[in-house]
């Protein structure tokens, strides 16, 4: 499959690449969206001058991301798996359900800040937020669809027709629009509003005395790897989860091919965690006590566990703390949802 993701990458920007000088500035009807950095955030991956977020363009790609017509059967949008309520993922899934039921086996991410993300999946299959949907759209057990069979369809669409010409200098139905209209809709989906965002920029809210003890725990044993204000460092370890012998997920050892990537996953980000349950890259773990039980006394040793769960002689340690001490943690990590986000309604469906 990740052999398919180049060549089709090349079919789709080797074209482009030549004309990427002439930047398609938006004029008139069709004015630049803001895309603001929030002051406590790093500066974007994402590359905004390339595919500069238009007005046109992200309602396109917002009707893009929650029409059925992206998947063989008509049903399964992409908001299908990632629903606003739950941060975008797939609330009460293990693992991904897409067309005609049938079953992944990976738990659908959050989506949010991808901007600022330089890779992306559990195991970082996909190195461009542009590329990303093409895993979705074509996998056979999530949209089960192919570019040509989508862009015929939507050429039957007047609406679409006209919001492409709109949104695009070319004014083309092609993937190379589709997938950049959809990065438009993404980028622009920044979570930035919670009260530990308020707290970090000094705007009057406080933690308790709770939160406060817990974000000094999770300094100390948690953000070496769910790190700074993104709560990830973006790179790829092993956290000690048994191997599931249903699925065997390998994990960024499938893109790399190095033995020593087996079974790590990326770190990933913790914004809105009280909403993204069931954990980890399966959805094995029901509930945030869950994952810091696991922490504390669920640690499997293998070849690639992280060596930070181990002591100087080499036995698994895994993250001491007491039963006050996670729900202190617990009660940090819930000061990461952003109501302002989850309800923001320039990403809803309706
Ligand atoms: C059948 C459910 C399903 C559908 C439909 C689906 N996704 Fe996903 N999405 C997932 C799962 C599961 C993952 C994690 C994939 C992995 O790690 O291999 C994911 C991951 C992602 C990521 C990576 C996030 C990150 O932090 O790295 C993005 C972006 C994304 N999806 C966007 C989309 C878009 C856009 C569409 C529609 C074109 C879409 N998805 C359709 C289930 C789905
Ligand atoms: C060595 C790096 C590392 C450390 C230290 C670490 N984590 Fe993680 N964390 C990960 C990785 C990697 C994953 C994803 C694992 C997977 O799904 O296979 C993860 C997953 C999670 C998840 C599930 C997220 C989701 O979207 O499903 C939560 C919650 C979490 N960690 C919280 C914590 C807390 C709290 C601590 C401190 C007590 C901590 N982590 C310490 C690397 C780490």
């Amino acid at each position: 499959m990740i052999k398919n993701i180049g060549y089709i990458v090349f079919i789709l920007f080797g074209a482009a690449c030549s004309s990427e000088k002439d930047e398609y500035v938006p004029i008139g009807q069709n004015p630049a969206l803001e895309f603001t950095i929030p002051s406590n955030f790093p500066e974007p991956s994402y590359n905004i001058t390339l595919n500069t977020p238009t007005e046109k363009g992200f309602e396109l790609g917002k009707k893009l991301f929650y029409d059925g017509r992206l998947s063989s059967d008509g049903v399964i949008s992409c908001g299908f798996c990632h629903i606003q309520d739950f941060a975008f993922t797939h609330h009460t899934h293990i693992v991904s359900h897409g067309v005609n039921g049938a079953l992944g086996t990976r738990n659908a991410q959050p989506l949010h800040n991808l901007a600022f993300m330089k890779e992306f999946t559990w195991d970082g299959a996909a190195t461009h937020l542009d590329l990303q949907p093409i895993i979705p759209i074509t996998a056979e057990v999530e949209m089960n669809e192919s570019f040509s069979s989508i862009l015929q369809k939507l050429e039957e669409k007047p609406e679409y027709v006209e919001l492409f010409a709109e949104a695009f200098e070319d004014q083309k139905i092609n993937s190379e629009n589709l997938l950049k209209a959809l990065s438009q809709f993404m980028i622009m989906m920044i979570s930035s509003n919670s009260k530990y965002d308020k707290i970090e920029r000094n705007e009057g809210s406080v933690f308790t005395a709770n939160e406060a003890a817990g974000f000094e725990l999770f300094k100390s044993k948690c953000a070496s790897c769910h790190e700074g204000t993104l709560f990830t460092d973006q790179s790829y370890r092993n956290n000690g989860l048994a191997v599931d012998p249903q699925y065997n997920d390998i994990g960024r050892n499938r893109v790399t091919g190095l033995a020593s990537d087996l079974h790590k996953f990326k770190v990933p980000t913790l914004r809105n965690i009280e909403l993204t349950f069931p954990y980890m890259h399966d959805g094995r773990l029901k509930t945030l006590t869950d994952v810091l039980n696991h922490y504390s006394d669920g640690l499997v040793d293998s070849e690639t566990l992280d060596p930070v769960f181990k002591n100087t002689d080499g036995a698994v340690i895994g993250i001491p703390m007491t039963e006050e001490e996670k729900d202190q943690i617990i009660d940090f990590l819930k000061t990461l949802t952003d109501d302002d986000f989850l309800n923001d309604n320039r990403f809803s469906e309706f």
